[in-house]
């Protein structure tokens, strides 16, 4: 094999694997956190003797372990979100939205979400999802925000995601450095790494009063957009 082939299919295997990491982390990690909370939350109910609204919530676990089963099962063979199966991306994120403020009652939660899926390629779909999702794993994690807006539009001239929430914020210059740096978190790092896989970028607007705005973009008029076909 001549050296610039194998140099070529040296980055491609490398590339396939971080974005196998990224599945796991960004799909398969929020799906367990999800269970651990409802899971927290039927123990609350339970130990206060609220059996039928324990046994509601054990069945919506069971539900999301299947799900959590049948998203591994699909990054193992396709390496495409389950919940995008039929192509409703639109829907998906609807669900994703709803299951977020579901899990997380003390956040005020509103979205406008509008995604022509047909025309948008299925690499930038799977990446604005995995973004979202993540961003919204970050909000509950470290906010401590009381409102949380998610803004999605996707159609063949861009697809955007946006989430903004009023929380403590952070010094993005510094978080981004050390998520990078380190191999403690790997979030933001994943995020970055993603948008610029498919051809997007992400901008990070962050302060201690005005709480932070992440906005992902992909203007699929250009080039890179138009490159980033089936994932
Ligand atoms: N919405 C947010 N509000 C406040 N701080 C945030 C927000 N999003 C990210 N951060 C800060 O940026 C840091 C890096 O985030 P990142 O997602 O890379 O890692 P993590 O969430 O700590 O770990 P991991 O994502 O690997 O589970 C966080 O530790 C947190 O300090
Ligand atoms: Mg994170």
């Amino acid at each position: 094999m001549d050296a610039p082939l194998s140099a070529h299919i040296e980055a491609a295997v490398a590339r396939e694997r971080r974005r196998i990491a990224h599945d796991l982390h960004d799909g398969i990690g929020q799906m367990l956190a999800t269970i651990r909370l409802r899971a927290d939350h039927a123990g609350i109910l339970l130990a206060d003797g609220h059996a039928d609204a324990g046994a509601q919530l054990l069945d919506l676990i069971k539900t999301t372990v299947s799900g959590t089963v049948a998203e591994l099962r699909r990054i193992c063979w396709c390496f495409c979100p389950a919940e995008m199966t039929g192509g409703d991306v639109a829907g998906a994120i609807v669900r994703l939205v709803d299951t977020f403020g579901d899990c997380h009652p003390t956040f005020h939660v509103t979205s406008r979400i509008k995604v022509n899926s047909r025309q948008i390629p299925d690499a930038v779909v799977v990446a604005a999802y995995r973004i979202l999702q993540e961003a919204l794993h970050n909000v509950s994690k470290h906010s401590g925000a009381n409102r949380v807006r998610v803004e999605v539009f996707g159609s063949r001239h861009s697809m955007s995601v946006r989430v903004k929430d009023d929380g403590r914020g952070f010094d993005t210059a510094r978080g981004i450095r050390a998520a990078m740096a380190t191999n403690s978190s790997y979030g933001l790092a994943g995020m970055y790494e993603r948008a610029a896989l498919t051809g997007g970028n992400i901008s990070i607007y962050s302060g201690p009063t005005d709480g932070t705005i992440l906005s992902a973009k992909w203007p699929l008029a250009t080039a890179a957009g138009r490159g980033a076909t089936k994932s």
